[in-house]
This record gives C-alpha cells, structure tokens and sequence, in this order.
C-alpha cells in the first residue's frame, strides 16, 4: 500500500467552524479558488464548441498547440517554441501528480522539491514509488552518486506558498546543473501572470511576467530536459475548466504523450477550444491582475495593522505573513476574528511558522478582512 499524506484540509474544520461563528460571517482565504467570472470571450468559445460527439486529441490540435506557442512569444520572452514540444492537461494539478509516473519513475528514484511547497510534488513521487526529497538549495542535496541524484527537480516560481520569485541567474544555474547531472527539470509556473514586481522603465522590451524556465537567456537556446507547466486557472479564471499545458522538450513531450494517449488523458474538446480563445487574450488577464493587485494593496495594510510580517510574497496570489509564532496560534487567533487562512504547516516543515493568506475573494470580503485585522 503506498503511503499518501493525509488530506491536510481536514485539519483546518475546527478553525474554519470557529471562524464561521464570528458575528461578521466567515471571511475564507484559506484556498486560491478564483472567485471572479470566467472571462466573457472564454465563454463563448466554449459554447461554440459545444457540439462535440467525437473524441478529442490527446496531444491537443495544432491550432491550440500554435496558441501555446505564439503565447510563449507575446508574454513570457519565448520565442520560436516549437508546438510539437506542448502537451495539454486536464488543470495542472493532474500533471504535477502524474509526471513522474509518466516518465517512468518508479522505486529508488527520487523526486525533488522546494522545502514549502505546493503538496502535489511530493503526493506524485509518492504516487509513482519514487523518494520525495524536499531541498531548499542545490548543495542541500549532498555530494551526489547515481543513488542520491534526482532524476526530475520540480521548481515553482512564482512560489505557492511564499510567493518567491527565481531570477533568471539563479534558473539558468540550475538549468546548467541538472544538464551536467542528467536531471529532468519541471518548473510550475501558474503565478507567472501575477508578479507584483516594480517594473523598471528600463525593463521594456522585457516579458511582462514571472522569467520561465524556457527562457533563452536560461536555456541557451535548447529546452532539452526542461519542461514548463502552466495553467489558466488564475489568470482567466478558468479553474473550473481544468485548462492547463505543459512545454518544452519535444522528447519529453512525446514520452508524456504516448503514456497519456493509453491512459484517456485527454483535455475536452470545448475546453481545448476555450484555451485558445483564453491565451488568445491579453486584456482579461491584465483586468484580472489589476482586480488582485488592488486586494493585495488593501490585505497588506490590514495584516501589517494586525501585526504580522510579510515574506517574500513578490507575485502569485498570497500573503505568505508569521507573527514568529506556531502558525496554528496564528491560524487561531485569525480565526477569532472570523478570518480563515492556511497553516504554513500545509506546506512542508519550512512552513510551521508562517500562514498563508489567499488574495482569491471578493472586494467586499477583502475589504471587510482588512477592516477587522485594523480594528
Ligand atoms: C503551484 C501550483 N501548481 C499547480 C496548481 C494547480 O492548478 P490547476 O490544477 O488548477 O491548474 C496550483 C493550484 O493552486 C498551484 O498553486
């Protein structure tokens, strides 16, 4: 029987009852479920494609596959990805369970991940019979042997939780290192959108978001053993859709695909269509980080009035704040005042000291969080 964690949130019930009986109503911003309308254009490209008796492609069609592409260009500074390198998936909480089962690993194998992390890394390293291995740094993993090198590195950036940021020094090191070592490198790149960075004047000409991991400036040219997983579930509201992909290694790619094609799968045919007509938008998505970047403003000032620090929390869709204490006082006392966050505790061992606080509600309910953490 392999040893899946426990389904954390259940540990969070007695919070969230506590936090309902607050006179207010509870004010939940424990999860990062979008809570703003699917973008209109999206719609309506998925009702269009509402007839659909047929089976979908595995791989996606060519169209959606030049979508991917052409998106690469225009947002993340990737030019001339080749389409035969994406893959669709069903959201992209399925690959980053799966992937390592998909590439074939299995027992003796090891996964590694960051220290507060996004659980899935380690739930799909369980899932395949592969070691999980949290490591913050590069040097954490020790002097390496065939047995202690990894063979996938997930990286996530920006951070769920912390909201960090990896500059493109940084990933073109780990790029080179794993290259040198024969390591797979997966990086999550979801918040990619979302990066509330000061941008310098000096910085046009610069995609718009978080760096990738596809980037040339990373990659040298070469996306070999490098794949980049992205979802349209926070930056169009599409959560409810399971809209995502992953890019890069045409091999990788195709190993993925081969596995997925005798496994079923296989993204919708009307969400296929909807993913274009989404990627195809650049202004939903610049509405939509204007509507977080205002609650972030507001959330801030309220938990810097309560008294809790802010870390890192650079882009993505939390406040990743520690009063330097156990983060279930913290959890508590939020709690207390009807405010329901998630204990860093959720994240890894890395975590136990800080919460995190989710930016995904509704003007009103963050208004009202910020009012109650000022009073
Ligand atoms: C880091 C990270 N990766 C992946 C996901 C999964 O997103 P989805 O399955 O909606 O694409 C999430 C969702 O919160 C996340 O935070």
């Amino acid at each position: 029987m392999r040893s899946l964690p426990d389904f954390p949130w259940d540990s969070l019930a007695p919070y969230k009852a506590r936090a309902s009986s607050h006179a207010g109503g509870l004010i939940d911003l424990s999860i990062g479920t979008p809570v703003d309308p699917t973008p209109q254009v999206v719609q309506d490209a998925l009702r269009a494609a509402a007839d659909a008796p047929g089976y979908p492609q595995t791989y996606g069609t060519p169209d959606l596959r030049e979508a991917v592409a052409t998106w690469f260009a225009a947002r993340r500074g990737v030019e001339g990805l080749d389409p035969d390198g994406v893959l669709p998936t069903i959201g992209s909480k399925e690959l980053v369970a799966w992937l390592p089962t998909l590439l074939g690993l299995g027992a003796g194998d090891i996964v590694a991940f960051p220290r507060a992390a996004y659980p899935t890394y380690d739930v799909g390293a369980r899932l395949a019979g592969a070691t999980p291995v949290p490591v913050d740094s590069l040097t954490a993993l020790g002097p390496l042997t065939r047995s202690t090198t990894p063979k996938l590195l997930w990286l996530n950036s920006p951070s769920n939780p912390t909201g960090k940021v990896l500059g493109i020094e940084h990933l073109a090191k780990v790029v080179d290192w794993a290259r040198r070592h024969g390591v797979i490198v997966a990086s999550d790149e979801c918040y990619a959108e979302l990066d509330w960075r000061p941008r310098e004047p000096a910085a046009h000409g610069e995609p718009p978001t978080t760096p990738s991991i596809l980037d040339p400036r990373v990659t040298g040219g070469s996306h070999e053993g490098l794949l980049c997983v992205y979802s349209l579930s926070k930056q169009s509201n599409l959560a409810g859709y399971r809209a995502a992909f992953a890019a890069g290694d045409p091999v990788l790619i195709r190993e993925l695909l081969e596995v997925r094609k005798h496994a079923g799968m296989m993204m919708p045919w009307p969400v296929q269509r909807a993913m274009i007509a989404a990627l195809a938008d650049e202004t939903h998505v610049v509405e939509q980080k204007a509507r977080y970047a205002a609650r972030r403003a507001t959330l801030l000032a309220g938990v810097a009035a309560y008294g809790l620090r802010v870390d890192d929390s650079e882009a993505g869709l939390y406040l990743w704040a520690s009063a330097d204490e156990d983060c279930w006082i913290t959890i508590g006392r939020l709690a207390d005042l009807g405010v329901l966050a998630a204990p860093g505790a959720f994240y890894g061992a890395a975590g136990a000291r800080h919460v995190r606080i989710a930016l995904t509600a509704t003007d009103a309910h963050i208004a009202e969080a910020a009012a109650r953490l000022s009073a």
